[in-house]
């Protein structure tokens, strides 16, 4: 395995991703538990976020009471699926700055098209998290770190549910200083860049399109 990526198998993210892989699950039911594994998952992610202390007056006395220091981070929402990890990660850090970057992958080439970009300043002063479920061929989300970094971002980490073995290695190459947050690394991808054994399209259960 990687030494970009960290694992993130309790034993509840486990079950709750095995509810998502069934075609049976229902897409409210599919948005729900995507938006609490993404909290398992931030939860890994930010857990080195630097402290400072802000002094707090509890019933009982004066306390230095940790606080998060530094610049609001960033999470950045690889569209469209990207936002069924960004409603869970908002919830836990309400006041992080969000950008978007729209990519579709072209069917033939399987190659990311971007078609939309907005993203927060300063990011060279703040962590800057890329979400985006499945992490297959990889091939957009590393042009959305691309962009993030020639944006200026510096710390850049990136929360998937799924990835695929070939996804991860590619990252490892294009982006080392990457790291990658996920529940699963599954068995291969297939001929059309789908895992396997996966879950479909993350856009199309999450959304109920088809
Ligand atoms: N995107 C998806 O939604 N599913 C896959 O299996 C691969 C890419």
């Amino acid at each position: 395995m990687s030494d970009t990526l960290t694992l993130v198998d309790h034993p509840l993210v486990q079950h709750k991703l095995s509810l998502m892989r069934d075609k049976e699950c229902s897409t409210a039911k599919f948005r729900r538990l995507l938006r609490e594994i993404s909290q398992f998952l931030a939860y890994e992610a930010l857990r080195d976020l630097p402290l400072t202390t802000r002094r707090v007056e509890t019933p009982m006395e004066a306390m230095d009471a940790p606080v998060l220091e530094g610049k609001k981070l960033v999470f950045v929402s690889i569209l469209r699926a990207g936002n069924g990890l960004l409603d869970g990660l908002l919830e836990l850090v309400p006041g992080a700055r969000v950008g978007f970057i729209g990519l579709y992958r072209d069917p033939e080439t399987l190659h990311p098209v971007e078609y939309y970009k907005k993203l927060p300043g300063e990011l060279g002063a703040r962590p800057v998290v890329l979400v985006d479920p499945m992490l297959a061929t990889a091939n957009s989300a590393i042009a959305a770190i691309d962009n993030v970094k020639r944006a200026g971002a510096k710390d850049v980490r990136f929360i998937c549910l799924l990835a695929a073995p070939e996804g991860v290695a590619k990252m490892a190459q294009a982006h080392p200083d990457v790291r990658i947050y996920t529940a699963a690394v599954d068995s291969h991808l297939n001929d059309h860049g789908y895992i396997v054994p996966g879950l479909g399209d993350a856009g199309d259960r999450m959304f109920g399109t088809k």
